[in-house]
């Protein structure tokens, strides 16, 4: 059978990166989380002192680019994706607030985008993957054989994530997290490099009021009639 790219945009914590996990794992393709690219690049710069009161420190981390490596690995017990930053594991701080307050911002820079683009690209060179995100469909694989745009309202979305912080057994503010949620979204669907934007030929997926199992089995049927047809 033909192997193609699945790309799954959409906007934040509607649950993309679990749909697209499990996915992989039930058709046999690798999984790419790009927005956890763009929050190593936040971790990078808070951990490089490149954020200020006044917000990035643009210019030093443009000269600085050249020392971001990302790659992902296999955990070898539970087969998780887990994100490398020059060679560190940082999956676990990735997903904090802090990196959550300012990676949209870092993420609308130009170059920041130029770069992880290039890397996906390469990512994407033998096909059989899934790769999650905002612009995968729009920017990065325009030619992606299957397109989906993940919806649920900011409501729902922030309830997701509370609980998940929560089932992690760490603290957390609803209120907080869904002014977060919002203004991701407002970013993301406003700046002018890449926005977050509907592919024209990217299906619609509100998964508001869907189980994951439902979910899961949407995508399998969708994957099956493609590849199918390809
Ligand atoms: O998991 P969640 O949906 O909250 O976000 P994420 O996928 O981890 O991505 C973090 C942030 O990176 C997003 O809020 C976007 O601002 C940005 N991002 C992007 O601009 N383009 C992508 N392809 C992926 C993420």
């Amino acid at each position: 059978m033909k192997r193609i790219i699945i790309a799954i945009d959409g906007f934040s914590s509607c649950g993309k990166s679990t749909m697209a996990k499990s996915l992989a794992r039930n058709i046999g393709y690798l999984y790419f989380d790009s927005g956890a690219m763009y929050r190593a690049v936040a971790l990078f710069c808070l951990n490089n002192n490149l954020v200020n009161s006044d917000g990035i420190d643009v210019n030093n981390l443009r000269s600085r680019m050249n020392e971001i490596k990302i790659s992902f690995e296999a955990d070898p017990i539970t087969k998780n994706s887990i994100t490398l930053l020059n060679g560190k594991d940082v999956e676990k701080d990735i997903r904090s607030l802090e990196v959550s307050r300012i990676v949209s911002q870092i993420a609308a820079l130009d170059f920041v985008r130029a770069d992880m683009i290039e890397q996906q690209r390469c990512m994407g060179k033998a096909k059989g993957i899934v790769m999650d995100g905002r612009d995968i469909g729009t920017t990065v694989f325009p030619d992606a054989e299957m397109k989906v745009f993940v919806t649920a309202s900011a409501e729902v979305r922030a309830q997701r994530r509370y609980d998940e912080i929560i089932a992690r057994g760490d603290k957390a503010d609803y209120n907080e997290i869904l002014e977060n949620v919002q203004q991701r979204d407002h970013i993301d669907q406003t700046r002018e490099v890449s926005p977050l934007r509907k592919a024209d030929d990217a299906l619609l997926l509100d998964n508001s009021h869907m189980t994951r199992e439902e979910q899961e089995q949407w995508l399998l049927t969708l994957f099956k009639k493609i590849t199918e047809e390809c």
